[in-house]
C-alpha cells in the first residue's frame, strides 16, 4: 500500500485525484488546501488540513504529491522534505526559477533529493508522444530527428490575473511541458534567447539538441492568446523525408513519408486527455523503476533551460 498526502485541490488535482482513485494499492493519506471551497468532493473522507506542515506531523505518507500554483512548489516541497521520510511528486515546473532550484539543492545529502523529488513530467508519457517514440525507435533506418516545431496555445489571456499567478508565464507553463516532451526524443543541449510578448502571456525560442549524434533545431513557440487550448508538435526527419505530427489537443498522430501517410495513432474517444499523461506517469513512478524523466536529474535540465 503506497499512502499518498495530496497537496493543492485546484484544476489538475482533478486528474491527479482520479487516476490515485483507480489504482487498488494507493491510500489517500490527507489533502491539504488552504481554501476552504477548493473541490472538497476530491477528497473524499480523507483528513483535510489548511496547511501542510502539521499534516505532516500527524501523518507518514509514502508519497506527497506537490499541486499547487508554481510559486509555492519550492517552499512546499522543501516541507515535504524536511518535515517527512516520503518521495515528492512535484508539478511541473519544480521550482519557478533557479534560485529556487539552489535553495532545495542546499538541503544536501542528507534529504537524498535524488532518490526522493520527483517531478510530474506529464507531457512526456501521453500516448501520441509514448507512440511516436516507440516509432522512431523501430526505424533506426529513418535517421536522426532533425528539427522540431512544438506550438503550445492555452486560452487563458481571458483570465490573466488567475493565470499568471497560478502559472507564471506562458514559457514558464508551456515551455517545461515542451522541453520534458522533447526529452523523449533527442538530447536538449541549449536554448536561445527568449522573446516574450503581451507581458508574457505569448512566447517563441530556438533550442538545439542532439539526436542520433547530429545536431537538431527546434522552435518552440507557447502562447495564451488563443480561443481554446491547441497543441501540436512536428517532428522532422530529413534523411529519409519522415514527418511525424502529434496532436496533443486530440490525442492523435500521423507518421508521412514523401508525401503519403505511413503509420496512424487513433483514438476511441474514451480517456480524458489529462487521464491518458498521468495513468502511465503513476504506473512509473509507483513501480520499482520510474523513469528517469520522472527524475531530478531531467528537472534540473528542464529548469537550466527554462530559465536560460
Ligand atoms: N491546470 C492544468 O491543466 C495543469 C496541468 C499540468 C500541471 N499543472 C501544474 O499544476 C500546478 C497547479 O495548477 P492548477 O491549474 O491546478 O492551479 P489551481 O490554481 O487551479 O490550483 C491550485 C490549488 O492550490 C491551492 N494552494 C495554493 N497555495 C497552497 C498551499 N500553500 N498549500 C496547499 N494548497 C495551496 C489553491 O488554493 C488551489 O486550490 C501548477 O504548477 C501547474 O503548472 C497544471
Amino acid at each position: 500500500m503506497t499512502t499518498v498526502g495530496f497537496v493543492g485541490l485546484g484544476t489538475i488535482a482533478e486528474t491527479h485525484l482520479a487516476v490515485l482513485a483507480e489504482i487498488p494499492s494507493v491510500e489517500l493519506a490527507f489533502v491539504v488546501d488552504p481554501d476552504p471551497g477548493a473541490a472538497a468532493d476530491l477528497a473524499g473522507d480523507a483528513p483535510r488540513y489548511d496547511r501542510l506542515d502539521p499534516a505532516l506531523d500527524d501523518h507518514q505518507p509514502d508519497l506527497v504529491v506537490v499541486a499547487t500554483p508554481t510559486e509555492t512548489h519550492a517552499t512546499l516541497a522543501r516541507q515535504a522534505l524536511t518535515g517527512s521520510a516520503a518521495r515528492v511528486l512535484v508539478e511541473k515546473p519544480l521550482v519557478h526559477d533557479l534560485a529556487a532550484l539552489d535553495d532545495l539543492r542546499s538541503l544536501g545529502p542528507a534529504v537524498d533529493l535524488a532518490a526522493r523529488v520527483f517531478v510530474a513530467h506529464h507531457f512526456a508519457f501521453s500516448p501520441e508522444v509514448l507512440w511516436a517514440a516507440d516509432l522512431i525507435a523501430g526505424h533506426p533506418e529513418w535517421g536522426p530527428v532533425s528539427r522540431i516545431v512544438a506550438v503550445f496555445h492555452d486560452p487563458y489571456i481571458a483570465d490573466a490575473d488567475r493565470s499568471f499567478a497560478a502559472y507564471g508565464s506562458s514559457w514558464i507553463d508551456s515551455g517545461a511541458n515542451q522541453l520534458s516532451m522533447l526529452a523523449r526524443f533527442v538530447e536538449l543541449t541549449g536554448c536561445g534567447p527568449l522573446h516574450e510578448a503581451s507581458g508574457g502571456a505569448s512566447s517563441w525560442r530556438t533550442a538545439s539538441f542532439l539526436s542520433g549524434g547530429t545536431t537538431g533545431a527546434a522552435l518552440l513557440r507557447t502562447s495564451w492568446e488563443a480561443v481554446a487550448s491547441s497543441k501540436h508538435t512536428a517532428l522532422h526527419l530529413d534523411q529519409a523525408g519522415t514527418e511525424i505530427w502529434l496532436d496533443h489537443t486530440a490525442v492523435t498522430a500521423v507518421a508521412i513519408q514523401d508525401g503519403a501517410l505511413v503509420d496512424q495513432l487513433a483514438n476511441d474517444g474514451r480517456t480524458p486527455r489529462k487521464v491518458a499523461h498521468y495513468r502511465p506517469l503513476y504506473a512509473s513512478l509507483l513501480s520499482a523503476t520510474p523513469d528517469p524523466i520522472l527524475g531530478l536529474a531531467t528537472a534540473e535540465q528542464v529548469l537550466q533551460l527554462l530559465d536560460a
